[in-house]
């Protein structure tokens, strides 16, 4: 999918392109973030047998899993320092607002698997993420997903207060560990689909 169009959608979910502007006008970051974790979502997704209709599911949820950032202000989301405990607090809410964003949005399957994985993509494996500290396979594999695919794409890219890495060394860290992250946190079988899908992340995960 090429950066800067709307992903597939399906034909009754006419929200997708909305949310899509919305989102682009609101932050070119996030929006930019978000757009390469669909990417990656949708390679591990293929790379873990899902059908073509789930991939384009979860490619969506994609785009939008980090959409309740639209109810954090700028200045503190793209603060350049070092934020306080409430910051941190409001900004971690973003899981919860995003889910609230969504619902309001209607009710379809689409709706409600993206739903899902706007609230859980924070959780992590080893039960020591938010909001809900779920664990292991009690997290939806949609949120499993999301989430690799999300630290994945964090790591790749520049940001002001960090430099890009290599494809390569992303996956080194997640699969050994570094100064800030376990590979705990991961689910082992979709660490392994990311280490076999490196080939294709590569290729399709370029800016
Ligand atoms: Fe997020
Ligand atoms: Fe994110």
């Amino acid at each position: 999918m090429p950066l800067g169009e709307p992903p597939v959608s399906f034909p009754d979910e006419g929200w997708v392109a909305k949310l899509w502007h919305e989102q682009e006008a609101f932050d070119e970051i996030v929006h930019r973030h978000s757009i390469r974790v669909s990417i990656v979502c949708a390679v591990l997704a293929r790379e873990m047998g899902w059908s073509e209709p789930e991939i384009v599911k979860m490619q969506i949820a994609g785009q939008f899993h980090d959409i309740g950032k639209l109810d954090i202000p700028r200045e503190i989301l793209n603060a350049p320092r070092r934020l306080t405990p409430e910051e941190r607090e409001l900004i971690e809410g973003h899981s919860i607002f995003g889910g609230r964003r969504i619902r309001s949005l209607g009710q379809t399957p689409v709706l409600g698997f993206v739903e899902e994985v706007v609230l859980h993509h924070h959780e992590r494996f080893d039960g020591t993420g938010y909001p809900d500290k779920q664990q292991g396979k009690g997290i939806s594999e949609q949120a499993r997903i999301a989430m690799v695919g999300d630290v994945y794409s964090a790591l790749w890219e520049k940001r002001s207060y960090k430099d890009a890495m290599s494809h390569d060394e992303v996956a080194t860290r997640m699969s050994n560990g570094d100064e800030r992250m376990t590979p705990a946190m991961f689910d082992p079988d979709i660490l392994a689909a990311l280490r076999d899908a490196l080939p294709a992340i590569k290729g399709t995960l370029t800016a």
